[in-house]
């Protein structure tokens, strides 16, 4: 099995595509092939003591779930799935796709739903990333040391930094998850 689980949600494909990028750049034993949260258990999840995840915002700054609209379920519904479990002694790196010029006053919103939730579940999540670069209004996606909780990309109106943007923030949680620098 490999070192890392990489989960995702997506409607459009975007966050599956990001997803790809990631896997594209490890071997097999250490980053697990990205799966979409609608086709996994629960256990399949708590399989990884190291995880990278990533959502969409949908919505009005929601998860990516039916009652936002998207073809199938997915976040929305995996959630309740761990309600109960715990993460102590796991490492989430999380990011998140928005868009900040349609809805700049919820961008990347749903990322800090994920952040909550796992962070009040016991688990150390890393990955935090600084908020110059983009235009918007409000995130609930900001942490208390004012950076965003995981990497922001926005695919609808920056695609051409997601690379770069991607390649920074993997050499910055390389350490922690024994990723090649
Ligand atoms: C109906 C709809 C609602 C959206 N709501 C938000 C939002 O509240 N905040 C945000 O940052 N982006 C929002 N977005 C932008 C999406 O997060 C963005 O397009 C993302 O790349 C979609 O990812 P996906 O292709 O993986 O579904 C919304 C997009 C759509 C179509």
């Amino acid at each position: 099995m490999a070192k890392i689980g990489l989960f995702f949600g997506s409607n459009t494909g975007k966050t599956r595509k990001v997803a790809k990028m990631i896997k594209k750049k490890y071997d097999d034993e250490l980053v697990a092939a990205p799966l979409n949260v609608n086709r996994i258990s629960a256990e399949d999840f708590m399989a990884y003591e190291y995880l990278i995840i990533g959502t969409p915002t949908l919505g009005e700054g929601e998860l990516p779930g039916l009652s936002s609209d998207c073809d199938a379920e997915s976040w929305e519904e995996f959630l309740p799935k761990l309600e109960d479990a715990s993460f102590d002694g796991k490492t989430i790196a999380i990011y998140g796709l928005g868009d900040q010029v349609g809805y700049p006053d919820e961008f990347l919103d749903a990322m800090g739903e994920l952040h909550e939730f796992f962070t009040e579940r016991g688990a150390k999540v890393i990955g935090a990333w600084p908020t110059e670069g983009y235009e918007f209004e409000h995130s609930e996606a900001i942490g208390e040391d004012g950076k965003f909780v995981g990497l922001a990309l926005d695919l609808d109106n920056q695609s051409g930094m997601t690379e770069e943007r991607l390649n920074v923030w993997l050499s910055m949680i390389a350490g922690e998850f024994g990723l090649p620098a």
